[in-house]
């Protein structure tokens, strides 16, 4: 059976990353791991598939998006960002959700690779898999949405959550709460690490007593688990109970308003509650929300540029773009 990448990268003990910038971009690797690599292919005997690469030609006139959960407006917002780019440049967008299931994510790009679409966009469950540097390889480009790479092996556009968890800490602060809850999870998701630990840098910077940032992990970024939080922060004693909230994205946000108000809190009176992505519906909402707002569009737009740059320019270099969030106050946040 003939040697596989993944077989190269094994025995000359580098990243699948670096096997592929081997083949396609050799200046950025050192010469000793360039030989290394080179000394597996040959022991191997492994032949580059360069038929993948001269079929790009008979791609189909496709690019696809794999989300995390098309129930978000965070995504579909990303979406029509990137519909855009592609209808300007004669292309269709498929949509494909993974509702953050890995499994459903390898079986997407599986199938997607095989209908040779033109490249895929991605916001992974799971940054760290192996189809993603193994479809570039094969003549299927990815770039990866809502998450920069601390290597440059793919291009990537994200937003600077860490700026993003601070900004909604200090709003909470400047109100004066000294007791805090971040509700989101699950912590897999590097969005959410992010914004963590940009709350618990915040937080520290003010002086906060640590054991007054309460963290609620929940197991999805939904409404139902927005909800359910409000429940917990119910559970709490009076003197321990947190008096304001930082959900991890709108959707919490908005099932912790649709929870507190049902269980008889006011909001912001007794929970001030601020959310993440500025979706349409924040400003909508019974009591409209403060949020951290991602530029959704743009993150769309770009990211869809650079994939087309990818799959049409040889000079191509891969590019890793983090937008700026920015923090819109509204009714759900009040002095205390
Ligand atoms: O992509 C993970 C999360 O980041 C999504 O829930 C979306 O809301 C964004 O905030």
């Amino acid at each position: 059976m003939a040697a596989s990448v993944k077989d190269v990268a094994a025995l000359a003990g580098v990243s699948l990353g670096t096997v592929s910038n081997v083949l396609n971009r050799p200046e950025r690797v050192s010469t000793p791991t360039r030989s290394r690599v080179e000394d597996a292919m040959r022991t191997l005997g492994f032949v580059r598939n360069e038929s993948a690469r001269q079929l790009r030609v008979g791609r189909s006139s496709t690019v696809a998006y794999v989300m995390l959960d098309a129930t978000n407006p965070f995504f579909t917002d990303v979406a029509r960002g990137m519909e855009g780019v592609a209808e300007a440049a004669g292309l269709s967008l498929f949509l494909c959700n993974s509702d953050l299931r890995a499994e459903r994510e390898e079986t997407y790009l599986a199938r997607l690779e095989q209908q040779r679409v033109q490249g895929v966009l991605i916001t992974p469950s799971d940054i760290e898999s192996p189809l993603l540097t193994e479809l570039p390889l094969r003549g299927t480009p990815v770039v990866i949405v809502d998450r920069t790479l601390s290597a440059d092996t793919h291009c990537a556009v994200a937003v600077d959550d860490e700026l993003g968890g601070r900004l909604a800490i200090e709003h909470l602060v400047d109100l004066g709460h000294e007791r805090v809850a971040f509700v989101g999870g699950p912590v897999q998701l590097g969005q959410v690490r992010d914004r963590l630990h940009g709350c618990r840098d915040a937080w520290a910077k003010a002086g906060k007593d640590p054991d007054r940032l309460t963290v609620l992990d929940t197991e999805g970024l939904t409404v139902a688990e927005g909800s359910r939080a409000a429940q917990r922060i119910a559970g709490t004693t009076r003197s321990n109970r947190p008096t304001a909230a930082f959900c991890a994205n709108d959707l919490l946000a908005m099932g912790l308003l649709q929870g507190c108000l049902g269980l008889g809190y006011r909001v912001p009176g007794d929970v001030a509650i601020v959310g993440y992505d500025d979706i349409d519906f924040a400003a909508a909402a019974a009591v409209p929300l403060t949020s951290v707002r991602q530029p959704r569009r743009d993150l769309g737009r770009r990211a869809a540029e650079l994939l087309l740059d990818e799959t049409s320019n040889p000079e191509h270099r891969h590019e890793q773009v983090c937008f700026t969030p920015e923090l819109v106050a509204r009714a759900s946040t009040a002095r205390r």
